[in-house]
């Protein structure tokens, strides 16, 4: 079966990621090119692309993607690592931004590579992984941990669990932009074209698999969190329609009051089932682009695929660290 064609903006082609049937039309990824994707009422950008490389002597150098939104509640989405301190106040000094103008910080997972800046904002509602805190250790309830979305913006910004890579893991997405849906993803993705690298660093490779295949049904620019942007392509007659209603506000929104008192509402039984595993609809007709067979663990890994963070080489199951 000949694969179908697909044009994008940038001038950029279609790269299928999965094998073609008849039963699933393969989806497809393309870098994006950009760092800056606009928005109204947010905007996205990579003020740091993430990166990971093996080295000669063994060791794994690398350091976290670091997103910027820009919109009524100015949003960062991941930190970084530690040793990157002083570049991140530059990063944002360049954008006219100082920490202090940041009111919400979202560490995808608790990675040294992704919270290392964390304390640069300590007046900004910080989320790490399914931890929500505000000022001196107030801690806030959410509903991450039952698969419910926290909404940093509600309609625009919101923080989806995506568990897998670690168990608390989240995501952001962004409604709305030039370019459709932006999953802000942390290390749900390595990089495009991380089939071999990402199962290896995974606690839960079948959660993560799962929260993969659900999150590239939502998005139309996924930010990995060592790599660079990419697009995520659809079939015609298979996406598009998904697509518009996925876009779509899958929840009654929260009460802006209910943000000022720092908390999330209690999700409605609507809003779960926007994000519940049990109850999200399976999304027919497309394979997950990264569906993959298993690869055993311990297995080889190149290195090119070594070069990626947490960055320790696989080890088998269930031996302590
Ligand atoms: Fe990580």
């Amino acid at each position: 079966m000949s694969l179908p064609v697909h044009t994008a903006p940038l001038g950029l082609s279609l790269r299928p990621t999965a094998p073609s049937s008849p039963a699933s039309p393969p989806e497809g990824t393309a870098p994006l090119g950009l760092s800056l994707i606009p928005g109204t009422p947010y905007s996205v950008l990579v003020l740091q692309e993430g990166y990971s490389r093996a080295l000669p002597d063994g060791t794994m150098q690398a350091d976290g993607t670091v997103t910027l939104l820009r919109g009524p509640r100015l949003t960062l989405v991941d930190t970084g690592g530690p040793w990157g301190r002083e570049r991140l106040l530059g990063l944002l000094a360049a954008q006219g931004v100082a920490p202090g103008d940041v009111s919400h910080v979202v560490c995808t997972h608790g990675h040294s590579d992704h919270a290392g800046n964390l304390n640069l904002f300590p007046g900004a509602t910080l989320l790490v992984g399914f931890d929500l805190s505000r000022g001196e250790g107030l801690y806030l309830p959410h509903n991450l941990g039952d698969g419910a979305p926290y909404p940093i913006d509600p309609g625009h910004v919101e923080v989806l669990p995506t568990p897998g890579h670690t168990a608390a893991h989240t995501s952001v997405l962004v409604r709305g932009t030039a370019l459709g849906t932006v999953l802000v993803a942390g290390d749900l993705f390595e990089r495009e074209q991380d089939e071999a690298a990402w199962r290896a660093l995974s606690e839960d490779p079948a959660r993560q698999e799962q929260s993969r295949r659900r999150a590239l049904a939502l998005a139309d620019v996924v930010i990995p969190g060592h790599g660079p942007p990419f697009r995520v392509f659809r079939p015609h007659g298979d996406d598009t329609p998904k697509r518009r209603v996925e876009t779509e506000p899958r929840y009654p929104q929260t009460d802006p009051q209910d943000l000022r008192r720092g908390g999330a509402a209690p999700p409605s039984p609507e809003r779960q089932a926007a994000w519940l595993p049990a109850q999200q609809p399976e999304i027919t007709g497309s394979e997950p682009r990264y569906r993959q067979p298993p690869r055993p663990r311990g297995g080889r890994v190149s290195a090119a695929d070594e070069g990626s963070p947490c960055h320790q080489p696989p080890r088998p199951r269930g031996v302590p660290v």
